[in-house]
C-alpha cells in the first residue's frame, strides 16, 4: 500500500470532509482571482459581466467562505436536471473527480462537477450530479457532497429530482415541492458514531434530531410565490425514497400509495437527512419525469426520465433563478 494510500485510511471522515472543501475553497478562490484568457485557469466564464469577480491581479476576499462569492445557498440538480447550471453567471466549475475523497456519479443524465457562480444575482454553488447507493457507494459516501456543502459555509439547499407521480392527476413534466418524506432506503446515512463538529447552526450535530418541518415550510411558500409569479402552481407532495435500482412493481406502488407517498424516487432523503443533521434549510423539488409503475400507459425507462428532465429543465432554471436572491437574502441575515 502506498503512503498516500496509508494517509486516507488512517483519515477521519470529518477530516476528509474538511480536506474536500478546502480543496474546493481554494480552487474556487483561485477562479476568482483568474481572467477569462488567462491560461491554465481551468474555468468557465458566461457571457455576463463578472459583477462580484475581482478584476485580475487583485486580491480576493479571503475573509469570506469562498472568496468574493461565500455561497449560502446550494443545490443539487437530479436526473437530467443538469442544465440549471447553464443558467448561473460568471461560473467557476470544479469537476467532482479533482476533489479528494469526493464520489464519482455513473449515472447518465448526471454530469459530476460544482459549479459556482452568480444565479439571478445571488451566490450559489450547484452540484451538476449526485450519487446513489445503488451505484455501490454506502450511505456516508452518498452523503458526502451534502457534508461539503456544509463545511462550504451553505446553509439553505435546493435539492431537486427526477421521481415518479403516484399520485392521481399528476402530469409528466410537473413539478412538486416536497412537504414531507418516507425513507425506504433500508438504511439512514446517520447509522454509525455522531460527529456533532458537523454542525452548521447552534443546536445542530445532535444524535438524535427532530424532523417534523424536515423540508422548511418558509422555503416552500417562497418558491410556490415564485412560481405563481412564474404562472405555474407548485402542488406539495410526499415523496417516498427506495433503494433502486430497478423501478418499483405495481404492488409496490399501490402499497406506496396507501403509505401517504405522492411521489417515488432514489435519492434526496439521504441528503435531507445530513443537511437537517448539520441544521440546514432544506428545499425538495421534484420533477414527474413519468407515471409510477402500473399507472402509465408504457414501460419505465430511464431515458424517458431524462427526457422529460431536459423538457422541464428550463422551468426548473427559471424557477430556481427567481428563488436563489430570496433563499440566499433569507439565510444571508445569518451570523
Ligand atoms: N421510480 C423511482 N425513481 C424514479 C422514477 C420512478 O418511477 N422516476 C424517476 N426516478
Amino acid at each position: 500500500m502506498s503512503e498516500a494510500q496509508q494517509r486516507i485510511l488512517s483519515m477521519t471522515y470529518f477530516d476528509q470532509v474538511a480536506e474536500a472543501a478546502a480543496f474546493v475553497q481554494s480552487r474556487l478562490q483561485r477562479f476568482q482571482s483568474c481572467s477569462p484568457q488567462e491560461p491554465g485557469c481551468d474555468v468557465a466564464f458566461s457571457s455576463r459581466k463578472r459583477h462580484l469577480s475581482p478584476k485580475r491581479g487583485e486580491h480576493v476576499n479571503s475573509g469570506t467562505a469562498l472568496g468574493a462569492l461565500a455561497p449560502r445557498v446550494g443545490m443539487v440538480l437530479g436526473s437530467g436536471l443538469g442544465a440549471v447550471a447553464d443558467a448561473v453567471a460568471d461560473a467557476a466549475i470544479v469537476r467532482y473527480q479533482e476533489i479528494p475523497h469526493f464520489p464519482q456519479s455513473t449515472v447518465e443524465g448526471h454530469s459530476g462537477r460544482m459549479v459556482a457562480g452568480l444565479l439571478g444575482g445571488a451566490p450559489v454553488i450547484v452540484m451538476q450530479g449526485r450519487v446513489h447507493s445503488y451505484e455501490g457507494y454506502t450511505p456516508r459516501e452518498v452523503t458526502f457532497p451534502m457534508r461539503v456543502l456544509g463545511a462550504l459555509g451553505v446553509r439553505a439547499v435546493v435539492l431537486t429530482n427526477a421521481a415518479g407521480g403516484i399520485q392521481d392527476g399528476y402530469k409528466v413534466g410537473q413539478l412538486v415541492l416536497l412537504a414531507d418524506h418516507i425513507n425506504m432506503m433500508g438504511w439512514n446515512p446517520l447509522n454509525g458514531p455522531n460527529e456533532p463538529r458537523f454542525a452548521a447552526r447552534p443546536g445542530a450535530g445532535l444524535r438524535f434530531f427532530d424532523m417534523t418541518e424536515a423540508y422548511s415550510k418558509a422555503l416552500r411558500q417562497m418558491a410556490a410565490e415564485a412560481a405563481r409569479e412564474d404562472g405555474f402552481t407548485l402542488e406539495e407532495g410526499v415523496y417516498l425514497a427506495t433503494p433502486g435500482p430497478s423501478f418499483e412493481t405495481p404492488a409496490e406502488i399501490r402499497a406506496f400509495r396507501t403509505l401517504g407517498a405522492t411521489l417515488v424516487g432514489m435519492s434526496t432523503v439521504p441528503e435531507t437527512i445530513v443537511a437537517r443533521h448539520m441544521g440546514l434549510e432544506v428545499l425538495g423539488i421534484s420533477c414527474v419525469t413519468n407515471l409510477a409503475a402500473g399507472l402509465g400507459a408504457t414501460p419505465l425507462s430511464h431515458e424517458e426520465v431524462n427526457e422529460t428532465g431536459r423538457m422541464v429543465e428550463r422551468r426548473l432554471a427559471g424557477l430556481l433563478k427567481r428563488l436563489a436572491p430570496r433563499i440566499a437574502a433569507m439565510v444571508e441575515q445569518e451570523p
